[in-house]
């Protein structure tokens, strides 16, 4: 079976719509740790709920990215993770995770790329008056969501939404497309 580690820095509801999907059955793969840069992060109860096995980490208290980096590659192949999903981790992946998970790490993205990549991709959207924005996973390089795309779907902004209505949506569509796309990956033996 797939090992899929989660990686997420804070409120995690992708977190909980992946583990939903195992649980459901909708996905055929063990979520087998979740990562966090963020110690007191939502995210964590969540994982001690559910029983994932967490690493918890602070950026601060390592020398460099690549120390952490290092620790953090060392956890992922003493538990033989096979795939990384970045779900709402807010940190750039440097060259020492990336090289031995080449093509083994996905993100996922709450615009449609190319559009509106880095920080609150849908606060960008609803600012430039967009009719439509949506989601994207793509795999992990090391630029800003600049990886090839995997997935997309659309999500309509119309004209009476807030901001946070759009959220909302983003997430929905989220919450589905993410376990859906693992699923497909994992089937097609990516
Ligand atoms: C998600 O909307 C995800 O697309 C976004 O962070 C949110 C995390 O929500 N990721 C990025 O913006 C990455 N550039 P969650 O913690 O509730 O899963």
């Amino acid at each position: 079976m797939t090992k899929i580690a989660v990686f997420a820095s804070g409120t995690g509801s992708n977190y909980d719509a992946i583990i939903e999907a195992e649980k459901n059955g909708v996905m055929d793969a063990e979520v087998a740790l979740l990562v966090c840069d963020t110690p007191n992060a939502k995210v964590l109860d969540k994982a001690n709920e559910y029983g994932t096995p967490t690493f918890a980490f602070d950026p601060k208290q390592y020398r460099n990215k690549e120390m952490f980096e290092a620790k953090l590659v060392e956890i992922l192949q003493l538990e033989k993770v096979d795939l990384i999903v970045l779900a709402g981790y807010m940190r750039l992946i440097g060259e020492t995770l990336l090289r031995p998970f080449e093509g083994k790490i996905i993100n996922i993205h709450p615009s449609l790329l190319p559009s509106f990549p880095g920080l609150d991709a849908v606060g960008q959207a609803f600012d430039a008056g967009v009719k439509v924005s949506g989601v994207t996973i793509h795999y992990v390089d090391e630029g800003m969501d600049t990886g090839k795309i995997i997935a997309q779907a659309p999500v309509q902004i119309e004209d009476d939404m807030t901001r946070e209505d759009l959220q909302k949506a983003v997430h929905q569509v989220e919450h589905t497309l993410y376990p859906a796309t693992i699923q497909k990956l994992i089937t097609r033996g990516e």
